[in-house]
């Protein structure tokens, strides 16, 4: 019905999602995941400080690609879907490389929140899921013209999804999620018992 009015929509924000990992892979992931977050020191001081109640090695280990061969597998699945997700995006990437630049580990116990931000100097950044109890937060965009909004009125509570200002994927183990890098997402505190765990990367050009 759309397509017949004489509405145009321009500037898309775009989200990928598909579901990437087998179960094998996935618990060796989880497997190293926690053994980094009880092993590294400088992370947890810096969590400590920076993440309270939670775990990042955003810090302290952020080149988990290059550490381990379990993440080096999850690149490469990875990839696969950031050069889809490129051209969609009508990227224009001939002359470089789009490639993964940081992976860093975030456990999320209970109350744990990631405060509204974006990752300055990446093009493409995303997380992958790597377990996710029932009812676990999920990933909360918001829409990047937010601060330009003047006299704009408030949006109907049951409008179109694409016309929200705040929309929130669910946090789906095994699951990629991608976006611009320029988008600004937060996670809310985490509601579980049981503790949330994603693998957060930053793809760059240059
Ligand atoms: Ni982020």
């Amino acid at each position: 019905m759309l397509a017949r009015m004489p509405v145009h929509s321009l500037f898309p924000t775009r989200i990928y999602t598909a579901p990437i990992a087998r179960g094998d892979l996935n618990s060796r992931l989880l497997r190293e995941c926690r053994h980094l977050a009880e092993e590294d020191i400088a992370g947890r001081r810096w969590s400590a400080t920076n993440y309270p109640g939670g775990f990042t090695s955003y810090n302290s280990q952020a080149r988990m690609h290059r550490m381990s061969p379990t993440f080096a597998a999850l690149e490469k699945l990875i990839d696969g879907h950031v050069r889809k997700f490129a051209r969609v995006l009508d990227l224009d990437l001939a002359r470089r490389k789009l490639e993964m630049t940081d992976c860093w580990v975030n456990v999320m116990s209970r109350q744990v929140v990631h405060g509204l931000h974006l990752h300055p100097l990446a093009t493409i950044s995303g997380t992958y899921y790597v377990r996710t109890p029932r009812g676990c937060s999920g990933l909360k965009f918001e829409d990047p013209r937010l601060d330009r909004y003047m006299a704009a009125p408030p949006r109907k509570s049951r409008a179109r999804r694409d016309n929200q200002v705040w929309v929130t994927v669910p946090a789906e183990q095994g699951r990629v999620v991608l976006f611009e890098s320029w988008l600004r997402h937060e996670v809310q505190p985490n509601p579980t018992k049981t503790e949330r765990v994603s693998v957060s990367f930053n793809y760059s050009w240059f």
